[in-house]
């Protein structure tokens, strides 16, 4: 088997995490490659989405793997697998919203409720740059929205009123500094 690389994450307060990601025009075998780097790198990280920036490189690409999330017994859990979106754009969101608990790679440590649509519908194209068009809901709606905030230069502290993040404040310098550990690679902060 190959051996493919786990990649460092990126962390707040880096500015690549808040670019527009670029779109992709086609999808060479370089970029294969790093598609699977992805998702080698979501699965070391015990992560359930990883957008392309939080590793370093500005292209509209995430990919997820949200069925963890899902109790086994949810009747209503809509297992995708693994799944790779590329330039995705939510067409549809539902007026209900509902609020949980998001986490971030990129913010080790930082645990927060965000209140998001609770469906969604998604166009993006498929790791055979065939067009696409998903329904989406519960946790994979979640995970798919938070995912592509990332291609946007968003991140969920944004999404958090302006007081509950001050709450957070101490936590983001230390994330900011680089004076905080993870259980997987972080990159290392840029002086
Ligand atoms: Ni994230």
């Amino acid at each position: 088997m190959l051996n493919m690389p786990i990649l460092p994450i990126v962390t707040y307060n880096d500015p690549i995490l808040l670019q527009i990601a670029e779109s992709v025009v086609e999808l060479t075998s370089e970029l294969d490659d790093f598609i699977e780097d992805l998702f080698e790198t979501m699965e070391g990280a015990d992560g359930v989405g990883l957008a392309a920036p939080q590793v370093g490189r500005s292209v509209r690409i995430f990919v997820m793997n949200a069925d963890l999330m899902y109790d086994e017994e949810d009747e209503k859990a809509n297992l995708l697998g693994n799944m790779v979106f590329i330039n995705p754009e939510i067409v549809e969101y539902s007026k209900e919203k509902v609020s949980y608990q998001e986490g971030c790679l990129s913010l080790p440590g930082l645990l927060d409720e965000v209140n998001r649509p609770d469906r969604i519908r998604i166009r993006f194209k498929d790791e055979s740059f065939q067009d696409q068009e998903l329904e989406l809901d519960g946790w994979n709606a979640r995970v798919v929205q938070h995912e592509l905030d990332h291609l946007d230069g968003i991140l969920f502290i944004d999404r958090i009123s302006a007081f509950k993040r001050t709450l957070h404040r101490g936590s983001l310098q230390k994330i900011d500094e680089g004076s905080v550990s993870a259980s997987y690679p972080l990159a290392d902060k840029k002086s």
